[in-house]
């Protein structure tokens, strides 16, 4: 009984300390945010049910935000962060002009996303995983195209066989599956990329780390490295991408070959290679650093692909003339150069359909509304 009542004592001290830090914590952000008027409550509790709030109306708040502060910024309590909305041409054009040390946006994903908890300081320390991507994986795209192109044929006759009936498909779902096929036929290649661990890994990671990310962030600064500690799903996810990548590892790099002879149309010539020709010799050569790399490049892949796709197939849905209108280019482009990254480059009318619907329909309640930017506290 008596062991009963400390163990009571004690996780109401720990909440009590909890509750204490947090309301210090939001006391020093609303002296620092003080001068941007407040969408909701600034309250210290009353600020959490505008939080839920935004959970089912985000668009509307944004929208209701935008217009009340055209040209100014306001701010809106989320439940493990401030959101601060900035928009208009004026203040964009301020924001443009603010440099690296003034505004960091690879600062902001870092603590939204928690990274150096939910995927390892090295990542940050050396982010050269973000030039393989601008650089080798760009370069490389038209000679591995032909594959590329086949994955995504492939997986949309698996996924949505080609039939004379309408059937119903859910649309993400799917999207998702083809998106993580494709990109990891350049990425990692056969069989790997058609794994279904492989794609559970990949697909759920990103949902893993967002999740948790949000998890820590409620935490005071002082405990998040514990609870991330607790809570990261980086140990587990790291040894299942080791275990599919040791093969692929083993075989470039280690005594069977060497790095130089890749043939570019190969599947060899893939972005484990293109990692490891830009890590530096040590640490980052070892399978759980460039294993993390793959699995951090399909975070910032697959989701943001696959709701792109998503939002495009939609607005094709509501408006068929765009259908047609985009087939036709489509099919000039093909019949000309072949399914060929040159092809695709000639697509102009496809091109800008994709922007704007990524304008109109972005990743966030957020990206839908321009020109906005988005800062988190
Ligand atoms: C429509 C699809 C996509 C959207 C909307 C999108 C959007 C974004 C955004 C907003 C950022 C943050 C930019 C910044 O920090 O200034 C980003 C970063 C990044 N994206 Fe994309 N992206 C897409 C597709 C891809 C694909 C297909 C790849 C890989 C092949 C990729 C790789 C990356 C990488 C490596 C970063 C840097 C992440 C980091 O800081 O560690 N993205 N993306």
């Amino acid at each position: 009984m008596a062991s009963n009542v400390s163990i009571v004592y004690a996780l109401l001290s720990v909440f009590v300390v909890f509750v204490f830090s947090k309301f210090v914590n939001h006391r020093a952000q609303m002296s620092k945010l003080a001068a941007i008027p407040t969408l909701g409550s600034s309250g210290f509790l009353s600020s959490y049910l505008s939080a839920f709030r935004f959970v089912y109306h985000a668009r509307d708040i944004i929208q209701e935000g935008y217009q009340k502060h055209y040209n100014s910024a306001f701010k809106v309590p989320l439940l493990d962060h401030w959101l601060v909305v900035v928009c208009g041409p004026k203040m964009t054009d301020e924001i443009r002009k603010a440099t690296d040390e003034q505004l960091s946006s690879a600062e902001a994903f870092a603590e939204m996303l928690q990274t150096d908890i939910t995927m390892g300081k090295t990542l940050r320390a050396d982010p050269y995983q973000i030039g393989v991507i601008l650089n080798a994986l760009t370069k490389n795209v038209p000679a591995r195209f032909p594959e590329v192109h086949d994955e995504m044929k492939t997986a949309f006759n698996d996924l949505i066989p080609p039939g004379e009936e309408w059937v119903k498909v859910p649309v993400l779902k799917t999207v998702l599956n083809i998106v993580c096929r494709t990109t990891n036929r350049l990425f990692v290649g056969l069989p790997l990329c058609r794994n279904e661990d492989w794609m559970d890994l990949n697909i759920f990671f990103t949902v893993n780390v967002f999740a948790r990310a949000s998890i820590i962030n409620l935490f005071p600064t002082y405990l998040q490295p514990f609870v991330g500690w607790l809570i990261t799903p980086r140990p587990a996810s790291l040894r299942r991408a080791v275990k599919h990548l040791q093969p692929l590892f083993e075989k470039h790099f280690g005594l069977e070959g060497t790095t130089d002879d890749i043939d570019p149309a190969s599947q060899s010539n893939n972005l484990l290679l293109w990692l490891w020709r830009q890590a530096q010799e040590g640490e980052q050569r070892t399978l759980n650093d460039l294993a993390m790399r793959v699995l951090s490049v399909n975070v910032a892949a697959i989701h943001t692909t696959s709701m792109a796709f998503t939002n495009a197939l939609y607005y094709l849905a509501a408006d068929p003339k765009l259908a047609e209108m985009l087939r036709e280019e489509v099919e000039t482009e093909v019949g000309r150069k072949g399914w060929t990254k040159n092809a695709m480059d000639g697509m102009r009318k496809l091109d800008s359909f994709l922007k704007e619907s990524q304008r109109l329909s972005g990743t966030s309640a957020g990206t839908g509304f321009v020109p906005n930017l988005f800062f988190t506290y």
